[in-house]
């Protein structure tokens, strides 16, 4: 009786244990964004980690097998791993960390809120929204004049989303709650498990449960807007819910997610956005001639978005520079070939979107900062599945119009009145936590504008 030998994986190449310890960089951020980047030239874009044999850790910066794995996602490419588990105890099992039917069934029920018509509707929040900010920072201006940059655009994003897909005005409450987020974002910093009770564990549960009272008093007191918003489209399914929880349940984790990545995000870009305005004085001229000519000084409209070309182009760099969702991760519930190479079934795989974006193969010059890429003319050159800084396939970020339209109307709302400058005491480089932060030493001066096109 022949014998037959087992099948031979033909695995992703990568750094050995040995080579790890010796080559790669102790600092955390730049092991995370710079370091799997520093090591294509050896082993290509599909680079395997050394890790448990259970898992494989394989990292991924090849744009067609990116964009291959997030568009299987839905059948073999699942987030039930280690990184999306950890999110459960704080965000809980939602939109963002679900998947099969639970996820779907959020994700067709919550669609409508992202709607054209319904974004169309949110337009006038926001700007309001934008223009109270103006009031508070005219007050800094005169006074303190130094802002956190990150703290500040956080306050005015969760606000509009939690007006926009909730209709609830959070007031205080965004205080606690960003507090919160402030600790999802660093979950996994904590050195001891949950459970043992020291001060920083006895704290996080204090505000997971502070948390879930903000949460449920938003359930409580809500009223239906004149188009369904989040609550009412998820209390009112069109079709039947998957009966794995209470309604209750999953009304807090959905909120809770749409206050989390509904906010975060667009606050890191706009974080980066405020820092590259300042680095760049061209491009600063170029912004404000825009808002100058389109806007000048009367309130932003819906119909002057699709004019503000190159601040968008602008936004567009800052995604693609900094992602502020740097990666992301799957595991594969069944073996699979990738590139030339065989997966594993069970492998994490670390979409990094940090490294595709800079990949030498897809961009020119990737590490310089230059929004001219996306103006018509050379934006259509680039090729799509090297640029997802807002993911793809059938798990793309469903809030991505809804940032566009915050950022623009916050970035117009702000320059007509203020210029930022840097006054950080050390460099502003990237802090990689869940998402891709300034640090935490950013700071920014408020100054008045007198006359709209002067610095
Ligand atoms: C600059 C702003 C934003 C960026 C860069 C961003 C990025 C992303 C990315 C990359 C994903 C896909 C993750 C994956 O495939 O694993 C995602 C998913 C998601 N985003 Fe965003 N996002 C932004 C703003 C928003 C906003 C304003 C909302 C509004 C609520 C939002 C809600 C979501 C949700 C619910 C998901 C999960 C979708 C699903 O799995 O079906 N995001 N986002």
């Amino acid at each position: 009786m022949k014998i037959l030998a087992p099948k031979k994986h033909n695995l992703p190449p990568g750094p050995s244990t040995f080579e790890l310890w010796g080559d790669a960089p102790t600092e955390s951020n730049q092991l995370l964004l710079d370091y799997p980047l520093s090591l294509m030239p050896k082993y290509g874009d599909i680079i395997r980690f050394p890790s448990s044999p259970r898992e494989p850790m394989i990292y991924v910066m090849n744009p067609d097998v990116i964009d291959k794995i997030l568009k299987k996602s839905r059948d073999i490419y699942i987030k039930d791993n280690k990184a999306y588990r950890s999110f459960w105890p704080t965000i809980g099992y939602s939109m963002l960390t679900s998947d099969k039917e639970d996820w779907q069934h959020a994700r067709q029920h919550v669609q409508p809120a992202f709607h054209r018509q319904h974004l169309d509707s949110y337009f006038p929040m926001i700007v309001n929204c934008a223009q109270q900010a103006t009031t508070r920072w005219l007050h800094i201006a005169n006074n303190a004049r130094v802002i956190d940059v990150h703290k500040e655009m956080a306050l005015l994003t969760i606000d509009m989303v939690s007006q926009a897909l909730l209709s609830t005005p959070l007031g205080e409450q965004k205080f606690p709650l960003l507090h919160f987020i402030e600790r999802l974002n660093q979950q996994s910093h904590h050195r001891y498990p949950r459970f043992i009770p020291t001060l920083d564990n006895i704290e996080y549960m204090y505000t997971r449960w502070r948390t879930h009272r903000i949460v449920n008093k938003i359930i409580k007191e809500h009223k239906s807007p004149e188009y369904p918003d989040v609550i009412d489209l998820l209390s009112n399914p069109k079709t039947p819910r998957p009966q794995t929880r209470p309604l209750h349940e999953e009304l807090r984790d959905e909120i809770k997610t749409m206050l989390v990545l509904g906010h975060e995000s667009s606050a890191c870009a706009l974080s980066w956005f405020w820092l590259h305005l300042d680095q760049n004085p061209e491009y600063l001229a170029r912004v404000l001639e825009e808002i100058e000519t389109v806007v000048g000084q009367r309130p932003i409209e819906l119909a002057d978005l699709p004019n503000l070309v190159f601040t968008k182009a602008m936004l567009e760099e800052v995604l693609r520079f900094y992602p502020t969702a740097w990666q992301t991760t799957r595991k594969n519930t069944e073996p699979d070939e990738i590139g030339p190479y065989d997966i594993p079934a069970n492998s994490i795989i670390g979409l990094h979107f940090y490294g595709l974006q800079r990949h030498p193969d897809h961009w020119e010059n990737p590490n310089t900062f230059d929004p001219e890429r996306f103006l018509p003319g050379r934006k259509e050159k680039i090729n799509k599945a090297a640029y997802l800084p807002f993911g793809t396939g059938p798990r793309v970020c469903i809030g991505s119009q809804l940032s566009f339209m915050q950022s623009l109307v916050i970035i117009t709302t702000l320059l007509q009145k203020f210029r930022l400058v840097d006054v950080s005491i050390k460099p502003v480089t990237p802090w990689a936590l869940v998402s891709l932060r300034t640090p935490k030493h950013f700071r920014m001066e408020i100054r008045k504008v007198i006359k709209m096109n002067t610095k």
